[in-house]
């Protein structure tokens, strides 16, 4: 089974990180589009023809399987991209409706909080999917942590204060909506890097019962694991087999992204390969 992989750069890096020890078995195609990053400041239109031109990519390469692991492209693009696979009947498994899943197993409140880029909360696709799940939330659009994210300032004070500042202001939000909400969703493949920042922040805001961070990554490689036949899951990854097992591509600098995409891999990404999408 040849999984592909997309994200609008590295951070989709962390679901294939997740979908790795619980499907060990498949070929894994990479495609950060790292030229037209970042997604989450975009209009729904250039995020279609982005996400869509990425999914033909893959499927060009003979994936038989997509995992959107991006959340603004999940969120804004994942009908286009699902018309687009669907005469290869290839299925294509977005981040949201999992994320989304993963906050209404986990509360017991039935509020949820979620955080995410400006596009994905403008579009109030976390919003619908925990409607449909009857979960109040409420969503809040984190701009400035991708940048730091990529700019590898994942320890810095300035990322520190940053998170801090954010989620205070959706604190506040929750206290005037009169939410009690016990779950945080990281709806941006890039926040899981994030996340023992986020959890302080939490702790502190939310002193006594701190909502839970829930990481999309790890839902939606469960939810990829549900959907495939039997004997492409459930096998262990043995450490090392990703450079065996994945091929990776990137629209801009290949050494950008190996030196990013091992943080978010958490081991050595192999050969990357430059590809041309187009503007
Ligand atoms: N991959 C995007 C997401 O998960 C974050 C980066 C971007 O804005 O392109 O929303």
């Amino acid at each position: 089974m040849k999984i592909g992989v997309f994200d609008s750069g590295v951070g989709g890096l962390t679901v294939l990180r997740a979908l790795l020890p619980r499907i060990s078995n498949a070929e894994y195609l990479y495609l950060g589009d790292t030229a037209r990053l970042p997604y989450g400041s975009k209009s729904q239109a250039t995020i279609a023809r982005y996400a869509v031109s990425s999914s033909q990519f893959l499927i060009d390469q003979g994936c038989e399987f997509l995992v959107i692991a991006c959340n603004t492209a999940s969120a804004l693009a994942l009908e286009e991209i699902r018309l687009t696979a669907k005469p290869h009947g290839i299925p294509v498994v977005g981040v949201i409706g999992p994320g989304a899943a993963a906050a209404a197993a986990e509360t017991a409140t039935r509020d949820a909080l979620v955080i995410a880029t400006s596009a994905t909360v403008q579009s109030h696709a976390y919003a619908a999917a925990c409607q449909l799940l009857g979960l109040r939330s409420i969503e809040k659009a984190c701009p400035l942590l991708v940048p730091l994210v990529e700019e590898g300032w994942i320890g810095h004070s300035v990322t520190s204060e940053v998170v801090r500042i954010y989620l205070s202001e959706l604190h506040q939000q929750a206290v005037d909506a009169g939410l009690q909400p016990d779950t945080i969703v990281l709806g941006c493949t890039h926040y899981p890097l994030l996340r023992e920042v986020i959890e302080t922040a939490v702790a502190e805001l939310w002193p006594g019962q701190p909502p839970r961070v829930i990481d999309s990554a790890e839902a939606t490689a469960t939810e990829v694991e549900r959907q495939l036949p039997s004997s492409s899951a459930g096998e262990n990854a043995q450490a090392g087999h990703v450079r065996a097992q994945a091929s990776f591509f990137a629209t801009d600098s290949v050494t950008k992204f190996c030196q990013l995409g091992t943080r978010f891999l958490g081991q050595p990404v192999g050969e990357v390969k430059l590809v041309d999408l187009g503007g």
